[in-house]
């Protein structure tokens, strides 16, 4: 038996689930592809759904299979995933494509320790591949779930320390039957109903025992760590023209924004260099850093890199950063 929460909960995605694109519409009988579930749980993971639906088109129209996107050319599949940022995260999907083709014939594992081991994915996406794709009733956890639960049981404990207690609230209440849609019930209600700030708790399927309803301080929940301040970082940019065409070079695979195409440049650091003609600020996650682009005649003699045409450059897959930074200077030049 379904328990009572999760009865009123799937109740409300029967009515209310969103039309995505990866989704299979509830008590619809379709069957979930793992491939676009993992990919779009892959995507999903810190990027909001409007963002990803546009990558998400992109890439299963040029990859519509695992087999596909293991095939596919490294840069390639960097240069479609520049703009989601995470970089990491697009070399670890290649990775995991290839494993999945190479070792298990193409089928994803349908267990989440199966899932567990594969390139880049961990606990977050095994779960929720798991519980989507292939009806498992794991556990499944990510930050609007976290805001859902923390309110309607009242956790005060400030997260990440309250992700256990969230855990263990839900391990009991994930319905046997329909695991995944369990999931994406909690994630589209604190998307839409239980939202961060001013949330629609009258039209809430859990409100009448909500604990933090009425309390006039909800959006207090749930407690956030103490914010740390984020360094700020310096970089020089290299701007190389030469006949309509644009020096680019590849960033180490290793480390930040790696493997993606970019601008040459030096090293970013805690100190002010030179003013540039344009610079832009970008916040990553660990810290800001302000890049500030100069013109330089030639590239150094020894570097690898590519003349890139400038009218083309939509094309060359630059990483928001760059994007930025390029759109700033041919504004200016125009
Ligand atoms: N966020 C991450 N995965 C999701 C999903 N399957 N549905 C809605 N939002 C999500």
């Amino acid at each position: 038996m379904a328990s009572d929460f999760a009865e009123r909960l799937l109740g409300w995605y029967d009515r209310s689930a969103r039309a995505l694109p990866w989704r299979i519409a509830p008590r619809s009988g379709g069957e979930p592809d793992p491939y676009r579930i993992w990919l779009s749980e892959v995507m999903l993971q810190q990027t909001t759904v409007a963002a990803v639906a546009g990558y998400f088109a992109r890439f299963t129209e040029r990859w519509p299979t695992v087999a596909d996107l293991a095939a596919a050319d490294d840069a390639d599949v960097m240069a479609a995933w520049a703009g989601l940022g995470y970089y990491a995260r697009a070399r670890n999907l290649l990775a995991c494509a290839r494993e999945v083709v190479r070792k298990h014939g193409g089928r994803f594992p349908d267990s989440e320790a199966g899932l567990r081991a594969l390139p880049g994915i961990g606990d977050y996406t095994a779960a929720s591949v798991a519980a989507i794709a292939f009806g498992r009733p794991a556990v499944v956890v990510d930050a609007n779930i976290e805001r859902v639960i923390a309110r309607h049981r009242l956790i005060e404990t400030p997260l990440p320390m309250a992700k256990r207690e969230i855990r263990a609230v839900l391990e009991p209440l994930v319905p046997d039957d329909r695991p995944g849609d369990f999931a994406q019930a909690l994630m589209d209600l604190g998307a839409t109903v239980c939202t961060p700030r001013a949330p629609a708790c009258a039209i809430c399927p859990l409100m009448a025992d909500c604990r933090a309803r009425g309390r006039g301080d909800i959006e207090r929940l749930p407690v956030k760590p103490p914010k740390k301040a984020k360094p700020h970082r310096h970089g020089l940019a290299h701007w190389i023209e030469r006949d309509g065409k644009l020096w680019l070079v590849r960033r180490p695979d290793k480390g930040m924004l790696g493997g993606m195409r970019a601008l040459p440049g030096g090293d970013w650091s805690d100190t002010p260099s030179e003013s540039g003609i344009v610079s832009v600020d970008h916040g990553f996650t660990h810290f800001d850093l302000t890049l500030a682009l100069v013109r330089r005649g030639a590239p150094d003699a020894a570097a690898e890199g590519e003349w890139w045409p400038i009218a083309e450059l939509d094309a060359a897959g630059l990483p928001t950063l760059y994007r930025k930074l390029t759109d700033k200077m041919l504004e200016r030049d125009a």
